[in-house]
């Protein structure tokens, strides 16, 4: 079952390629460029009245999401807040008119955002669901559904669950985007094209799979290990820290690289490992800027990028993302961090499958 992988985690991030590629399939033709209307939760009037988007979810999940709001945002110029679904279930929120959740959800059953859900439906809101599996509890409350074709994911830390739920923000962020009027045809189906790379760019991330083991055995001794990256680095940094502490129980932290000045930075020290991920091209020196830093404080630096380096010996390893538009970025580098999540872990001989204290779906508040 485990198709000849130590553990189902391993065999679930190799499964990236092919989990990628069946969503792409589902949402867009290759043949002509377009995405498959018939597959997408907005009409082009919905999307051109959409106001305010509230994403919700737990875990890795909600770290999709956040990738989701930066991708709205950017591509679709929609307003759009990513918020933890225990968290708004609660809120007093002030609503404006028109307003749309999107409930990102692999299993479908988190009771907490089961919970949201029925919270913004009893407001009148438009309930879009992504979820992994047919059917679920998230999917059925949901007006209108987009699953991810990631196949069961039976390990309890989530990989392809998450980069496929990356997958179709960026397919909706580009869909609203065009429908909006602020992306042209030409520039989606360039987009598009570009996208459709995506599975051999991740399968060019797991070829360097030795590389990342290597280095995880060279930080094998680390105790601390932050994250850190702006804009969509930065939600690559949250999804990396979360992965590490559940399966190796190594202590790890993400921050907004702008944001370690104003109080972490008194934490870092020569035993601190950083891992600084700058695939933006518009923030990318401010990224390294923070990385200096830290590199003054003693802290071994391991970078996370797509743009040529000069002073490569500053660097404790480099991982190389794949030359793809910034927008696809966090794809591929979320692969490295899952692998180098994996590698610690294993080497500590932890039960990689079944972290302790945790289950895969949690369905109770
Ligand atoms: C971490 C992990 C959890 C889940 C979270 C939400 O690797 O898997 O953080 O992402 O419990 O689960 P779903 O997506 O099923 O709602």
């Amino acid at each position: 079952k485990r198709g000849g992988f130590r553990h189902f985690m391993l065999k679930e991030i190799y499964d990236q390629p092919q989990a990628i590629e069946d969503t792409l399939n589902h949402y867009i033709d290759a043949q002509t460029l377009t995405i498959r209307r018939e597959s997408m939760p907005f009409t082009k009037e919905q999307a051109q009245q959409v106001e305010n988007i509230t994403i919700v979810a737990c875990g890795t999940a909600y770290h999709a999401g956040m990738v989701g709001q930066n991708l709205l945002e950017q591509l679709a110029r929609v307003r759009t807040h990513a918020q933890i679904a225990s968290e708004y279930r609660y809120q007093d929120t002030v609503y404006s008119a028109n307003e749309t959740l999107i409930a990102v959800s692999q299993s479908g059953e988190t009771a907490d955002t089961i919970a949201a859900v029925r919270k913004a439906k009893n407001n009148g809101h438009r309930i879009v669901a992504l979820s992994n599996v047919l059917g679920s509890t998230v999917a059925r409350e949901a007006h209108a559904v987009m699953y991810t074709l990631a196949g069961p994911e039976i390990a309890v830390a989530s990989t392809k669950a998450y980069t496929t739920q990356v997958l179709l923000f960026e397919i909706l962020a580009l869909d609203l985007g065009n429908l909006r009027g602020l992306i042209s045809e030409r520039e989606l189906q360039d987009c598009l094209r570009e996208l459709l790379r995506l599975p051999g760019q991740v399968r060019s991330v797991l070829e360097r799979a030795g590389q990342v083991e290597h280095f995880a055995h060279s930080m094998r001794m680390c105790r601390d290990v932050f994250f850190i990256g702006r804009q969509l680095d930065y939600c690559t940094s949250l999804e990396a820290a979360l992965k590490l502490k559940e399966i190796s129980y190594i202590h790890s932290e993400a921050y907004a690289a702008g944001e370690l000045k104003h109080g972490t930075i008194a934490l870092i020290d020569e035993t601190t490992l950083v891992v600084a991920t700058a695939t933006q091209e518009r923030i990318f020196l401010k990224t390294l800027s923070n990385v200096e830093e830290v590199r003054a404080r003693g802290a071994s630096i391991l970078l996370i990028t797509d743009k040529e380096i000069q002073n490569e010996g500053q660097f404790q390893d480099i991982w190389p993302v794949p030359g793809m538009r910034d927008i696809y970025s966090p794809i591929p580098a979320t692969v490295y961090v899952q692998l180098f999540a994996y590698y610690m872990a294993l080497q500590k001989g932890c039960d990689i499958d079944k972290p302790r204290n945790l289950a895969k779906s949690v369905t109770v508040e």
